[in-house]
């Protein structure tokens, strides 16, 4: 199957100049007494299921301790609103968002059995993604390699962020007391004492993959007069998806 267009869509609108940066999204969850929560992530790119090349999942990345990381175990619907200022493109996205911890989480098996109910992601896992050159000779996706991977291209300041001694949104006593807190986490290779490594080791047990499982994308391009509006609905027919115009 072909790459999907809202992919094109997407990738074409992040590749104009004017959208340079444009990686943050607007990730919306809903908690286990259906109360809805939103806040920014970063976009960190697509892993594309060799099986179903037409179902590329979005990568982001969490503290597992964060409230998110609950909801998101708790009720795996999720909404993204992505503007993208310079060429005026929305991509309202609708999924299923899977929290990776790491295999020594607590989370870990309840993470999995999410992961198992997909269809999508169970394909991933027994075949791959698209771009790996398995030199083991096995196709699984490895999670864990994935997961390392996305953490080490983090900067030593932000992996800081997963080694707070606190959950985030924990109450604090002052504003002063991040103070004390580590400034940055170096990586495996550049950590010289026992205590960055560590540092290293605790960061990444806080950190948490996140991959969202699109099934629905409403692109609206304010860019065009006049303005259009576009509907991919996933569909088990043809090449995945079901295309239609709305009315903006
Ligand atoms: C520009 C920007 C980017 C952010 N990126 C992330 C991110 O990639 N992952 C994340 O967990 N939080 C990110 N945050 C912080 C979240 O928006 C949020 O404040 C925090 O994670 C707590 O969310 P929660 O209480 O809903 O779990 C970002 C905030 C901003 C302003």
């Amino acid at each position: 199957m072909s790459v999907p267009r809202w992919l094109n869509a997407i990738t074409t609108a992040l590749s104009v100049p004017e959208n340079k940066g444009k990686v943050a999204y607007q990730v919306a969850t809903i908690d286990s007494q259906n109360i809805p929560h939103v806040r920014t992530q970063i976009h960190r790119g697509f892993v594309t299921p060799r099986d179903a090349a037409h179902v590329p999942l979005l990568i982001t990345s969490t503290d597992v301790r964060s409230p998110k990381a609950e909801q998101m175990l708790f009720n795996t619907a999720v909404e993204i609103a992505w503007w993208m200022e310079g060429s005026m493109d929305q991509f309202r996205i609708s999924g299923r968002a899977f929290i990776i911890p790491g295999p020594d989480h607590p989370q870990y098996s309840t993470a999995f059995s999410h992961i198992e109910k997909s269809a999508i992601l169970s394909t991933l896992t027994s075949s791959g993604e698209t771009n790996s050159d398995s030199t083991s000779g096995s196709n699984e996706f490895d999670f864990e390699q994935k997961r390392r991977e996305i953490f080490d291209a983090m900067r030593p300041a932000m992996k800081a962020t997963w080694y707070r001694p606190v959950a985030p949104g924990s109450v604090i006593a002052s504003y002063d007391v991040p103070k004390g807190w580590s400034r940055e986490v170096p990586t495996l290779e550049e950590a010289k004492t026992e205590e960055d490594k560590k540092k290293w080791h605790d960061a990444l047990a806080n950190f948490a993959m996140l991959l969202i499982e699109p099934t629905k994308i409403d692109w609206v391009q304010l860019g065009e007069k006049p303005n259009r509006r576009t509907l991919f609905t996933r569909t088990d027919s043809g090449d995945g998806w079901k295309e239609e115009i709305l009315a903006p």
